[in-house]
């Protein structure tokens, strides 16, 4: 219900509106201090969102930092970013402030130790989880004002997602996973079809199988397939080759390698493999809930070039 109460088009590369309305919000402001203070901006960012979400979604770019993001050459634009959990009297900060800016149709890989927050920065740019504090221009909507149906329109319209597990339907076969991807964007695309889907990700003989018939590899592959009928903005993996072996992993670096190509989707890789960080244009070093640094890499290497070790 939510969804139809109002429908914005589908950004894409080609309709990326330029000129949109520029709002700042109020700032917000307090005299209280630790959870205290992080609940009380909480309920802040909840009046902000209900006043600002349909507008975002309608293409208004607001603000609650007074950063404009440069829609034109950033796909993604983080400022100031925090993200704390908060148990009883407890507040563990996770994200202590990230500032990012990512290039549309850069393969970038965001590489951290175990725990240094990598899934959490992944869920929060692809609009799966939302921030404490901070603005995250996505395609520049601003994701921390979205209200919880507006992100879910969101994600389905704009973002593609792979997972460590392929999470695929058991009683569908190959083609018909990947055809529930199409079936849950709005706007289907009519350029790219199933079949040259298959042909990309080099499973058109397997279409026919179900999951338990196919490898891991085959079935992550799978799973890319149905992320890609929807034609994403942006392909979002976490972990994406962790439960795979080395053939089957490097295959399905190579299909990122070439949808990031052929397709010009933005796609962002997460993983705790350094071996794996040398095929990105873009590395972004987490560490300990900050960025520790970012590396652009003018010459990539090939998944078939690095070690697997
Ligand atoms: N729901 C939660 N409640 C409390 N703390 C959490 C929650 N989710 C994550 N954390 C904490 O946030 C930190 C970052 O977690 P995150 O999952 O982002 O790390 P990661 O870099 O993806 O690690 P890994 O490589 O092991 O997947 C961890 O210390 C984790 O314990
Ligand atoms: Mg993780």
């Amino acid at each position: 219900m939510a969804d139809t109460d109002n429908k914005p088009k589908k950004i894409t590369e080609e309709n990326l509106p330029l000129e949109r309305e520029f709002i700042v919000t109020q700032p917000f402001t307090t005299t209280s201090e630790g959870v205290k203070a992080i609940k009380e901006e909480n309920k802040f960012q909840k009046i902000l969102t209900a006043k600002y979400s349909k507008q975002i979604l309608n293409g208004k770019i607001v603000s609650t930092s007074g950063k404009k993001p440069d829609i034109e050459n950033y796909v993604i634009e983080l400022e100031d970013v925090k993200k704390s959990y908060i148990t009883g009297d407890v507040d563990t900060p996770v994200l202590k402030g990230i500032n990012l800016q990512l290039r549309k149709g850069d393969f970038i890989v965001i590489l951290g130790p175990s725990g240094s927050g990598k899934t959490t920065l992944l869920n929060i740019i692809s609009g799966l989880d939302k921030v404490s504090s901070g603005d995250v221009f996505v395609l520049g909507n601003n994701l921390s004002l979205l209200k919880d149906s507006h992100l879910t329109k969101f994600r389905r319209e704009n973002v593609g997602f792979i997972f460590q597990q392929y999470n695929l339907l058991t009683n569908l076969t190959a083609k018909e996973n990947a055809e529930v991807g199409e079936n849950l964007s709005r706007n289907k695309n009519k350029d790219l079809t199933i079949n040259d889907i298959f042909e990309t990700i080099g499973m058109k003989e397997q279409m026919n199988k179900y999951p338990h018939q196919m490898s891991g590899g085959q079935q992550q592959r799978v799973s890319i397939a149905r992320a890609l009928a929807k034609n994403p903005n942006i392909l979002f993996g976490d972990e994406p080759t962790g439960a795979l072996d080395e053939e089957m992993g490097r295959k399905v670096l190579e299909i990122l390698v070439d949808v990031n190509k052929k397709y010009k989707t933005t796609v962002i890789v997460v993983t705790h493999n350094p071996n794996i960080a040398l095929i990105a244009n873009t590395v972004i070093h987490v560490r300990n809930g900050l960025i520790d640094e970012i590396k652009n890499n003018t010459n990539p290497k090939k998944p078939s070039e690095i070690d697997w070790s």
